[in-house]
């Protein structure tokens, strides 16, 4: 059966642990210079209806690294833009190339094509789910902190994809997140209680950011606002104003806390230039890891 990633809830915690610990060997072969081919002769499409730096480079990086070969495709330039069914453009695809990595907005869009894809189908953000990125933060936190488990993690902000990622990562790796986010931008509800029926450590939804981030040894934020929601971007400034990760915000972390940011950043909204600053090295790190767990993932599911 071909195995698809449309979130993190399609993986056990050990599947999960394995794609850090692959794409963390993945990291020290690439530094020592060694060379991967496990995927050459392969080729994956990347369908992206949503802008993207890191996501797209690091994916088609990934790929070129272990011997493979790449095909861009911005849906607006595809006959996606004039309605051609889903279910088409997933059976045509599969013939064509090994893997697609799809960028969309509806979480519907990744599922139906893996309905009808005899290829896998990688979620590489959809409004719902950001999988790919919390994998690498993950990896990120491991690389620097040597574990997850034992550490509290806090996510301030809005209920987002990515907040839905970590709830989903929390409950399945099993690891302590308390979340701060405005009433009406909370994340996902359906997800959340499963989650919460799953969770062996506490999944806590909070108000207050300064409680959300007390004693925690890692610290996420992203934007306000994301892709698709630019009209409400004013509105959005008004309710999170009071989250805005600050040095003042951030001296209730744990001594030697990690701050998180999966990129891009509006300095001044969600954290300040100099919070951002002062973390930069795990943030680039964080960036760059995405293209190592990208090959993890590439290997695991194209392999
Ligand atoms: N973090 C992330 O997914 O960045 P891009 O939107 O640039 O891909
Ligand atoms: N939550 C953000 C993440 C960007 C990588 C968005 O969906 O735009």
């Amino acid at each position: 059966m071909t195995k698809h990633l449309l979130s993190l809830g399609d993986f056990s915690k050990d599947e999960l642990v394995g794609f850090v610990n692959r794409a963390l060997e993945m990291k020290r072969q690439r530094q020592a210079g060694e060379q991967h081919t496990s995927l050459a002769g392969k080729i994956i499409g990347l369908v992206f209806e949503k802008p993207s730096t890191r996501t797209r480079v690091s994916f088609e990086a990934a790929m070129y690294g272990l011997g493979g070969q790449v095909i861009f495709l911005s849906a607006r330039d595809t006959q996606l833009a004039r309605s051609e069914p889903l279910k088409d453009m997933a059976r045509v695809m599969s013939r064509y190339v090994n893997g697609m990595v799809v960028r969309t907005f509806g979480q519907d869009v990744v599922e139906e094509l893996a309905r009808y894809a005899t290829v896998p189908v990688i979620n590489a953000l959809t409004d719902l789910h950001h999988p790919c990125q919390v994998l690498s933060d993950i990896m990120t936190v491991i690389e620097q902190k040597g574990a997850i488990e034992n550490l509290k993690v806090a996510w301030v902000g809005d209920g987002n994809n990515m907040a839905n990622s970590w709830i989903q990562a929390a409950a399945r790796i099993g690891f302590a997140l308390t979340l701060a986010c405005p009433e009406g931008y909370e994340p996902n509800r359906e997800l959340m209680t499963a989650a919460l029926g799953e969770a062996s450590k506490p999944i806590t939804l909070l108000r207050d950011p300064a409680e959300a981030v007390r004693d925690a040894a890692v610290v996420n934020v992203d934007v306000w606002a994301s892709m698709g929601q630019e009209e409400q971007q004013q509105e959005r400034l008004q309710r999170f104003s009071a989250y805005q990760l600050n040095a003042a915000l951030l001296s209730g972390a744990a001594p030697g806390a990690i701050v998180l940011h999966c990129l891009p950043a509006h300095r001044g909204e969600e954290i300040t230039d100099e919070v951002l600053e002062a973390h930069q090295a795990v943030i680039f790190d964080q960036a760059e890891n995405k293209m190592h767990m990208h090959k993890a993932i590439l290997e695991k599911l194209l392999g």
